[in-house]
């Protein structure tokens, strides 16, 4: 018989700006009863600012080497479902930690269903640039592009543009329970 050690494995779940991530982590995390970290949050409160007051006041280099920091912290620990920022697994250093112990999931979304989503929401310094709605949106999707061979290593994948909250929930915590062998959720 094998014995499933649940305890040992993370959910994570990833993906662009916009793809629903932190709703659907916090929703996951409720179903499956476990903690829940949104590393965006986390990070906000360690630093006491803003993503966005981070970015303009110490660089995005800095906030890149906090969620690097808070990979290796979180590697370490146990049955969580966590909830990344868009870019958090882009470096490798970082994707091979998070594998380490986690099932990370990947959430995909069509670009303009995306734009739609964030293009008006003043927390997301890649997107609210001085520059006008042509150049912000052409920004965007060159970023998207860019992301796409990152998000190419995560072996599992969910496709959330058209899908309802409950669906991508229910989604994503049988993929767990598959994976890690739990009764029903
Ligand atoms: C970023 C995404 C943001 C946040 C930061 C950088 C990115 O998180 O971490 O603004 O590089 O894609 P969300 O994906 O939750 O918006």
């Amino acid at each position: 018989m094998t014995v499933l050690d649940i305890s040992l494995n993370n959910v994570v779940l990833t993906g662009f700006m916009g793809t629903g991530k932190s709703t659907i982590g916090r929703l996951v995390a409720e179903k499956m009863d476990r903690d829940f970290i949104d590393m965006d949050n986390l990070i906000e409160t360690r630093e006491g600012k803003m993503i966005s007051e981070i970015f303009a006041e110490h660089g995005e280099p800095y906030f890149r080497q906090l969620e690097a920091r808070l990979c290796q912290e979180l590697s370490a620990k146990k049955g969580l479902v966590i909830s990344t920022g868009g870019g958090t697994l882009v470096p490798e250093k970082n994707m091979r930690l998070i594998s380490r112990t986690s099932l990370i999931i990947c959430l995909d979304c069509d670009l303009e269903v995306l734009w739609q989503r964030v293009a008006h929401r003043q927390h997301r310094p890649l997107v609210q640039t001085d520059s006008g709605e042509d150049e912000r949106y052409n920004k965007f999707a060159e970023l998207f592009e860019s992301r796409r061979e990152a998000y190419r290593r995560i072996p599992l994948h969910l496709d959330v543009s058209y899908l309802p909250i409950p669906k991508v929930v229910e989604r994503v915590c049988t993929c767990a329970q598959r994976q890690f062998g739990m009764s029903n959720l």
